[in-house]
């Protein structure tokens, strides 16, 4: 009989899921002769009976799809099946009935596309049920441990970086600030991308100690300078890190974006605008880089299974697949590097991070 694998996207969306989903049954069809068999949002999928999921049937996944963001199987970000959410507000382990929906599926493998946080629950699911699971990282937030890049994430710097060239012109037209605030839950990694591509002025993330009066000493050099405009990068995450805002800031956990603008307007005199990009970077058509690494990354894992390995995540590191123990994933975070090439080059090109350097 055929071998039939499994596929789920879980937790949020991002750029290069569809393609991801390609590269891992054409591969799983193409290399081994298997059934790729696909659930629906994430391990919610599970839980229904039958199961939420399909047969991927190799003819219908033309390359259109590697073009398509978001994920045509659906994703969650909310259901731990260890307390899962119940109607009457308790909560309730499901797991094990998730691993039913796994056996009544026949899967002799589960490929995992997830953050960290998911794919931590994924790996104590799989744990008691012998299925045998390979991880692969997305996030546009680019967080997961053990892989330069997460799926997700190239495209996600782009669309920021898209977003300060058309903020630069109007912002130099009206002669503003304009406060860009990025995603990043717990890290800086697009901030600091898009704020060197885009030429920014200014970059906040929560892995520098940034002060207020810092940046506003900045702007304002610059407008004595002659300078009229401003760019600002500020990742959404900068004013929550204990690390992060001086305490004398009152730099707000939600809403930094907006808060920044008034206070540099405030302190400045200059006009000062935010633009808060939330879901649009998640929601974008992957590019070419996303396309590649989706593709890489979904054929590795699926060759995974097939040398018999299993609770390991494929990763990127130095322009090569390699791939990596999960247990050295979970349970850890990569955020950027204080001392490495992008907080560097950002220094050198003399963008501010409001920090004493
Ligand atoms: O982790 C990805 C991410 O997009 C973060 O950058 C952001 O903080 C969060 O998810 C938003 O989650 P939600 O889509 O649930 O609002």
């Amino acid at each position: 009989m055929t071998k039939r694998i499994g596929i789920l996207t879980s937790g949020g969306d991002c750029a290069g899921l569809n393609a991801t989903i390609r590269a891992v049954a054409l591969r799983a069809h193409h290399g081994h002769g298997w059934t790729t068999v696909g659930i629906h949002y994430g391990t919610l999928g599970l839980l229904e009976r039958p199961v939420e999921a399909e047969v991927l049937d190799v003819d219908r996944l033309d390359a259109a799809l590697a073009r398509q963001g978001g994920t045509f199987l659906g994703s969650t970000n909310r259901g731990d099946p260890f307390a899962f959410p119940m109607p009457d507000g308790s909560r309730k382990d499901r797991s094990g009935e998730m691993v039913e929906g796994l056996h009544l599926l026949g899967l002799e493998g589960l490929i995992g596309v997830g953050g960290d946080g998911s794919l931590d629950i994924l790996r104590r699911l799989l744990a008691p049920s012998g299925v045998p699971l390979v991880g692969i990282p997305k996030t546009i937030d680019n967080d997961v441990a053990n892989t330069e890049r997460a799926i997700g994430y190239p495209t996600a710097v782009a669309v920021a970086t898209e977003a300060l060239d058309r903020l630069q012109p109007t912002g130099a037209s009206h002669e503003r600030v304009m406060v860009l605030e990025v995603m990043g839950r717990d890290a800086g990694h697009i901030a600091i991308a898009a704020a060197i591509a885009g030429g920014a002025d200014v970059v906040l993330i929560p892995e520098v100690r940034w002060h207020i009066e810092r940046v506003v000493a900045h702007i304002a050099a610059l407008r004595a300078a002659g300078r009229s405009s401003a760019l600002v990068v500020v990742a959404e995450a900068a004013g929550q890190s204990d690390e992060a805002a001086d305490a004398a800031s009152d730099a707000p956990k939600h809403g930094v974006g907006e808060w920044l603008a008034r206070r540099l307007s405030q302190a400045t005199g200059a006009e000062a605008r935010a633009t808060v990009l939330g879901h649009v970077q998640r929601g974008a058509m992957p590019t070419a880089e996303d396309r590649l690494l989706a593709a890489a990354l979904g054929v590795r894992a699926v060759d995974l299974l097939a040398e018999g390995k299993a609770d390991r995540m494929v990763a990127w590191w130095n322009r090569q697949v390699i791939d990596v123990p999960l247990a050295k994933v979970v349970g850890r975070s990569r955020t950027v590097d204080r001392d490495g090439t992008l907080i560097r080059t950002a220094r050198a090109l003399g963008i501010c991070l409001g920090d004493a350097r």
